[in-house]
């Protein structure tokens, strides 16, 4: 220190606040990989079934060993998962968590949001190796909870906004669905979006592509589980490779700021969409400056721009970059630099930007 700088007092209760805040935090990292381990060995749906249950029972009912249901319900009492009856030495699931821990179908369903994000961290000790050269990590190199994480996050919002509310949203869109348009669902991984949109409008064909050929692969099949595969194809490309051209309407959900060159793709889109086309970009929800997105949903979208897509753009040629939390302005940015001249946000959720973008 300078003799002239002012010696810095540290507050001793901001120290130990700060402190223990970490303290919760470490409990919370450590609660993904419970959760994980919850929903696959089946006891958060063992205790929405049963209701009130001891380590002894839950061990029984889900065929694993006590000592392990036993620390697992502590844990999940101490963070406030679970509830815990003094007296009678039980652990409930409340009904309210028992739908975000088990119903799929749920908006409010979590354990798609927790395996994609163990899978993430996982992964980690390669993105702090490539943050020191500057490299990227592909999506593909991902270990496979990312994917399916990413499918059974993602799911249930467009299962609860997309039909109701997102494509409505969209000026003449539906209209034209509803008597047979041809679709391009481009970033599409295990085909959530591009299945939910062919239930819905069964006169109308969709495409869906991806990179990722294993993720195209699980598409595949789930075309085929949902008895859509007769209109629904899926094809292995980069969203600059996606085949065909006069669709109208292209679809990317969570995945233009994945791609290295974003402008590449929406230059491609451009020359794939009939004139009076529509783009719709779904994005994670952020405001257009850091600042905006100091709060939860921001916390984890940069969390998952620092491990997951940020490096997923950087890995690919141009690596732009944008980050998750790009908000409105860069991706309108992005539209307009490939030609696009009609850009507005359509809708949103807590979670979600929905942009609507026109030639
Ligand atoms: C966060 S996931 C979203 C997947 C899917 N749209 C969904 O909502 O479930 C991002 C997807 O973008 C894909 N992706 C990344 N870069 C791509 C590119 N340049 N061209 C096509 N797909 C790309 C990844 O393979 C991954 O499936």
């Amino acid at each position: 220190m300078s003799q002239t700088e002012a010696p810095v007092t540290i507050d001793e209760d901001k120290l130990m606040s700060f402190v223990f805040r970490a303290v919760d935090e470490v409990g919370a990292s450590l609660n993904t990989a419970l959760v994980v381990m919850g929903d696959q060995l089946g006891y958060y749906r063992t205790m929405a079934e049963h209701g009130p249950v001891t380590p002894a029972v839950l061990a029984e009912l889900s065929a694993t060993a006590e000592p392990y249901a036993r620390e697992w319900l502590n844990a999940q009492a101490a963070g406030g998962y679970v509830t815990f009856d003094p007296e009678a030495r039980t652990y409930t699931l409340p009904p309210e968590h028992a739908i975000a821990m088990t119903d799929e179908t749920s908006p409010a369903y979590l354990p798609g949001f927790f395996q994609i994000a163990h899978g993430t961290i996982r992964d980690a000790p390669a993105i702090i190796e490539a943050a020191r050269t500057g490299d990227g990590f592909g999506w593909h190199q991902h270990n496979s909870d990312v994917h399916h994480g990413c499918e059974r996050f993602f799911r249930p919002g467009y299962l609860a906004n997309l039909v109701s509310t997102w494509l409505p949203a969209l000026e003449g869109v539906v209209p034209k669905l509803e008597a047979g348009a041809r679709v391009a669902d481009v970033g599409c991984g295990y085909g959530a979006s591009t299945i939910v949109m062919a239930e819905a409008f069964p006169n109308s064909t969709f495409v869906g592509s991806d990179y990722h050929a294993d993720s195209i692969a699980v598409a595949r099949q789930r075309a085929v589980e949902a008895g859509v595969a007769d209109r629904v194809t899926f094809e292995v490309s980069p969203a600059a490779g996606l085949s065909g051209e006069g669709y109208d309407l292209v679809t990317m959900f969570d995945c233009l700021h994945d791609m290295g060159d974003p402008i590449g793709a929406a230059r491609h889109v451009r020359q794939a969409l009939a004139d009076d086309g529509t783009w719709m970009i779904v994005e994670p929800a952020a405001g257009d400056r850091p600042e905006d997105n100091f709060n939860p949903v921001g916390r984890a979208y940069y969390g998952f721009s620092t491990l997951l897509c940020t490096p997923s753009s950087l890995s690919q040629e141009v690596g732009l970059a944008l980050g998750t939390q790009a908000g409105p302005a860069k991706i309108r940015d992005v539209t307009s630099a490939a030609g696009f001249t009609a850009f507005r946000t359509a809708s949103g959720t807590p979670l979600n930007n929905v942009f609507e973008v026109r030639p």
